[in-house]
């Protein structure tokens, strides 16, 4: 079966131009011009950008969290994704079953048979002694190259700095790439515990007991940590200004580290957490800033910064009112949890179908994005930096066919209403938007099609991924 795509604007990282497109099978064949094949199913992309079909590194599906769980599981989680331009998302293994195969083997169970694009999965080290360290370099017989250590959520998550640099160094040895969540565990702790000792438990206490200054810190100290264990780092959602200094400043020093940072840090602020309604803006790191959001996008547009992830981790605003999704009453109990109590409620927002359109129209609509950023740092930069590259984030011959016919010209008012999350609310509701995904191919298959989901659960395909990843 092959299909052209015709006429189109190609947009790559680093190229704007007309060709057509041959889709043979699963793969792209040529780009070129005037292409021809017997046979073929021609689309005319006349006036249409087609880019490669976006890489998200950063994804929580069904993932348990206090007393609930993320309210989108691989299927309807990855249709949003589809909906929004996404076709190849990297989910995180919670280090919960005993050995880190006993993890994977279980998140396998979770994510296989519901998966509707391609997947990838990042290895959590929550938890780290010698049958851990031993274990480590089986994660590439399982396909995964990428473990996240965490600075914070003490007694839970974390690991000590000594710890950190033991992996850090293990990981290297091996060819696998340490990712950071960039906080200092110890003063959120304290404090935490003094604000609620203080009776504030509202959500903006969330921001108040998470300062920038803890997370500018854990950035230079992964830096160091990295450096001294002679190891590529990727720090995950990138939120406050001084996070981008130190970040710019590890470069400057000719480190191998690297960063990433989500759509709700570019543009809302602890203010947010202040409404009535604030804890769907809870996730952590908080938001932050106007200045921090400012910096944060001259980071991503000098290069600084090489992605956009979402950290896509939905919770149901009010999960005692169901919602219908596919025609069925769905509640999971959400940020309702927490409402006595901001540590109570469940860290993370939905965004894994919202990335594309909302950076498009002001990202790029507003001039802080060239087109060809827009593809490197949603896509392009993603798979390269986790050994995906040039089978996802490309439009090369002999790449998967993940491609997206956008239509530049649909004006849309955005919101819950062409979101596809399953969960209750969207952080952009009633946003404007010029540009939208108008159909959205995964492997050569057509899974969107303007408001038709032509996927299914069980099509997405588990990519296995390479040691030794290039570091950007
Ligand atoms: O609030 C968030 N981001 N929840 C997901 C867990 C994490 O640290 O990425
Ligand atoms: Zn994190
Ligand atoms: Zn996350």
């Amino acid at each position: 079966m092959s299909l052209i795509i015709k006429s189109g604007t190609l947009i790559t990282a680093s190229q704007t131009f007309t060709a057509d497109l041959l889709v043979e099978g699963e793969k792209i064949s040529q780009v070129g011009a005037d292409l021809d094949a017997p046979g073929a199913t021609i689309i005319n992309a006349s006036g249409k950008l087609v880019m490669p079909g976006g890489v998200d590194p950063h994804t929580h599906f069904n993932l348990p969290m206090f007393a609930t769980v993320s309210s989108d599981d691989h299927y309807t989680g990855h249709k949003a994704a589809a909906f929004g331009g996404t076709t190849t998302a990297i989910d995180f293994v919670p280090q919960d079953a005993g050995s880190l195969s006993e993890s994977v083997e279980l998140w396998h169970d979770r994510a296989d048979s519901l998966a509707a694009i391609d997947f990838s999965f990042h290895m959590n080290i929550t938890r780290l002694d010698a049958a851990v360290e031993a274990e480590i370099p089986r994660l590439l017989e399982m396909g995964i190259a990428s473990v996240k250590v965490f600075s914070a959520y003490n007694g839970r998550l974390r690991l000590q700095d000594g710890e950190i640099f033991r992996l850090m160094r293990i990981a290297r040895q091996h060819g696998l790439l340490t990712m950071l969540h960039a906080e200092n565990g110890d003063v959120i702790d304290i404090l935490a515990s003094e604000a609620l000792a203080a009776g504030y438990t509202t959500p903006e206490w969330h921001a108040r007991t998470r300062p920038a200054w803890g997370a500018v810190e854990a950035v230079l100290r992964g830096a160091a940590l990295a450096a001294q264990a002679q190891a590529p780092l990727y720090i995950v959602h990138m939120n406050a200004a001084g996070e981008a200094d130190m970040l710019q400043y590890a470069r400057e020093k000719g480190l191998p580290i690297m960063g990433e940072t989500c759509p709700q840090y570019l543009f809302f602020t602890e203010e947010h957490l202040r409404r009535p309604d604030g804890a769907k803006w809870i996730c952590s790191p908080p938001m932050r800033t106007a200045q921090d959001n400012e910096r944060l996008w001259q980071a991503l547009a000098d290069g600084t910064i090489q992605t956009i992830g979402t950290d896509h981790c939905p919770f149901f605003y009010d999960g005692s009112k169901p919602i219908l999704y596919e025609g069925q009453p769905v509640a999971i109990p959400g940020k309702e949890l927490g409402a006595h109590d901001f540590t109570k409620i469940p860290n993370g927002l939905p965004g894994v179908g919202d990335r594309l359109p909302i950076l498009w129209t002001f990202g790029v609509g507003s001039g802080k994005l060239t087109p060809n950023q827009f593809v490197a740092l949603n896509s392009t930069n993603p798979a390269r930096i986790f050994g995906l590259y040039p089978r996802k984030g490309s439009l090369l011959p002999g790449a998967d066919a993940d491609i997206v016919i956008w239509d530049p010209n649909r004006r849309l008012t955005y919101g819950i209403a062409h979101a596809q999350h399953r969960t209750d609310y969207n952080l952009y509701e009633g946003w404007e938007l010029a540009g939208f995904p108008e159909k959205v191919f995964l492997r050569g298959q057509l899974i969107v099609d303007g408001e038709r989901w032509l996927g299914h659960a069980g099509m997405g395909r588990y990519l296995k991924r390479e040691p030794g990843a290039q570091a950007i």
